[in-house]
């Protein structure tokens, strides 16, 4: 797909509605592109903190380089405002509140009530289909989902994803756009439960769930073998390159002897339903899989931050086309030769 070099961000105001955890940082992110933003709190609390965590976020990314000028800068073109009439204008609003439909159902009305017929709406929805909530707004062929993935300010990932309804030509308008935002993004042209990564990433968890109440090996060894495998090449490559990269026929054979005993279980298991029953967040309240003292939790939180800039560094340095790269420059030097 080519892309629309005249797609000018300062020109396109965005909206986002809710502003927890992603909406903070989908408003950094969409500050960062240069848009005009206009950050709806769709509950007071959000009040509390979203200038905070935003601020904090832009403070962080200039001390690691991924923008020149000073925060108050982009901070210029944000409003935050629990006034929903502020959205007219924006060519896009993002929503981003809590999993449940029926919020989300009551935020879109009143999203539509104020932006253009021709003005795109879009979901940050984890898991509930696009053709299910394109169904609760006025005009189901503008309405989108955009997964984005935490935090979004530094990953390149981003998942559109059209629903039934969905008009693909104004999908391929949000695909181009999101290249603004520093993505490479995944264009799921076919609704389907859970898009492409939540599909793969729940069929990991499952298995690891039942790896270990099965016996095979702890919440730690799981942890480890993930780390250091998956975790060691996935930023380069994808499922696919890793199987030509490793030899497709090996995979042909171990997979007729090793689908039949892998976990196809459809309940939650025990595991997960036991941590979440009894209160348990995971880093959050220093309860999850893993045994935390507060301390413990916290430094978590704050080692995957820092983490996060780290990998984006090294992402940014094997780009989607960096064979394609490689292979220009030595076109290049051996016309020069010629
Ligand atoms: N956390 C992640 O890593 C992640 C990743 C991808 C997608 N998502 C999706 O993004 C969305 C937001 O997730 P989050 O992690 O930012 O959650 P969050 O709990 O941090 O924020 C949720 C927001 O929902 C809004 N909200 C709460 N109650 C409401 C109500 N009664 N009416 C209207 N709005 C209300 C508030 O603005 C709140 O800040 C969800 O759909 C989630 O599935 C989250």
């Amino acid at each position: 797909m080519m892309k629309d070099v005249s797609l000018h961000a300062p020109e396109i105001k965005v909206g986002v509605v809710g502003l927890g955890l992603m909406g903070c940082s989908i408003t950094t992110c969409l500050l960062m592109a240069g848009h005009p933003v206009v950050a709806v709190a769709p509950v007071s609390s959000d009040l509390t903190f979203a200038l905070k965590r935003i601020k904090k976020h832009l403070q962080r990314s200039r001390r690691e380089g991924l923008i020149k000028n000073a925060p108050d800068s982009y901070l210029q073109h944000l409003s935050i405002t629990e006034d929903y009439q502020q959205l007219k204008g924006c060519a896009l609003v993002i929503e981003c509140t809590i999993e449940n439909i029926d919020i989300k159902k009551s935020v879109y009305g009143k999203i539509e009530s104020v932006i253009d017929q021709n003005a795109l709406l879009a979901s940050n929805t984890s898991a509930i289909p696009i053709s299910i909530l394109q169904k609760q707004t006025s005009y189901p062929a503008r309405f989108f989902g955009l997964h984005w993935a935490e935090p979004s300010h530094t990953t390149r990932f981003l998942e559109v994803i059209c629903g039934n309804e969905s008009d693909i030509t104004r999908g391929e308008y949000l695909y181009e756009l999101s290249h603004l935002w520093g993505k490479e993004p995944t264009l799921v042209r076919k609704d389907i439960r859970g898009f492409i990564t939540n599909r793969i990433m729940y069929a990991m968890y499952r298995e690891a769930i039942w790896l270990v109440e099965q016996g095979f090996a702890t919440v730690e060894d799981v942890d480890r073998a993930c780390r250091n495998n998956a975790g060691y090449w996935m930023t380069l490559v994808g499922v696919f390159r890793w199987m030509d990269l490793t030899g497709v026929p090996a995979y042909h054979t171990v997979m007729k002897d090793l689908f039949p005993t892998l976990n196809n279980g459809t309940t939650v298991p025990k595991l997960i339903d036991d941590i979440v029953k009894s209160g348990g967040k995971g880093v959050a309240n220093a309860h999850g899989f893993h045994a935390y003292t507060p301390e413990e939790a916290k430094l978590w939180e704050e080692t995957f931050t820092e983490f996060s800039y780290d990998i984006r560094k090294l992402a940014l340095k094997y780009p989607e086309d960096v064979v394609k790269k490689k292979l220009q420059a030595l076109q290049k030097k051996k016309s020069k030769a010629d």
